[in-house]
């Protein structure tokens, strides 16, 4: 039997080493963790999107009663994003989260497995990869485009 490895490559930074649209963009996510509605789990989590024409969007996670109904942080963006601007490519996202003691997060919070989905289609139709900056106190993830988090990912459309 072979053994496939998959390798996937995530820059570890400190806030002064990214550029200052980068570190606007996050500061965008920090400042949608205040909006988002988490009654239920008390995680809060912001996202920001630069596209290609230089707009810049946030929006956090919305929860309901019926869990189910709720929608991530990321997602909430990307859909705001191409229900505004359809056919404007999305360039860079950041991600923040406030965890339940109300702090900004040490580690950097990842994206959950359908917002990684949704990704991928927004790189599918930017035609690149998508910037991805995951933030927390002790460092920032850099990830040049979603595919190292989903490796194997459906994108067959
Ligand atoms: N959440 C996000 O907004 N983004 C993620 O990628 C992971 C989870 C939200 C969903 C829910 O409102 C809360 O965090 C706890 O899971």
């Amino acid at each position: 039997m072979q053994e496939l490895e998959l390798k996937s490559t995530i820059h570890v930074c400190q806030m002064e080493e990214l550029t200052a649209d980068e570190q606007h963009l996050i500061e965008l996510a920090i400042e949608a963790t205040s909006r988002s509605y988490a009654p239920y789990s008390h995680f809060h989590v912001g996202a920001a999107v630069r596209l290609a024409n230089g707009v810049e969007l946030s929006g956090s996670n919305q929860e309901n009663a019926a869990y189910p109904s709720g929608l991530c942080a990321e997602r909430t963006t990307l859909f705001y994003a191409g229900a505004q601007y359809p056919d404007v490519p999305v360039r860079m996202m950041a991600i923040a989260a406030r965890g339940t003691d109300g702090e900004l997060t040490e580690e950097p919070t990842g994206p959950c497995g359908a917002c990684r989905q949704v990704i991928v289609e927004s790189e599918t139709r930017a035609g690149q990869p998508i910037r991805i900056l995951l933030y927390g106190r002790k460092h920032i993830y850099v990830i040049d485009g979603i595919r190292p988090l989903m490796p194997l990912c459906f994108s067959e459309f």
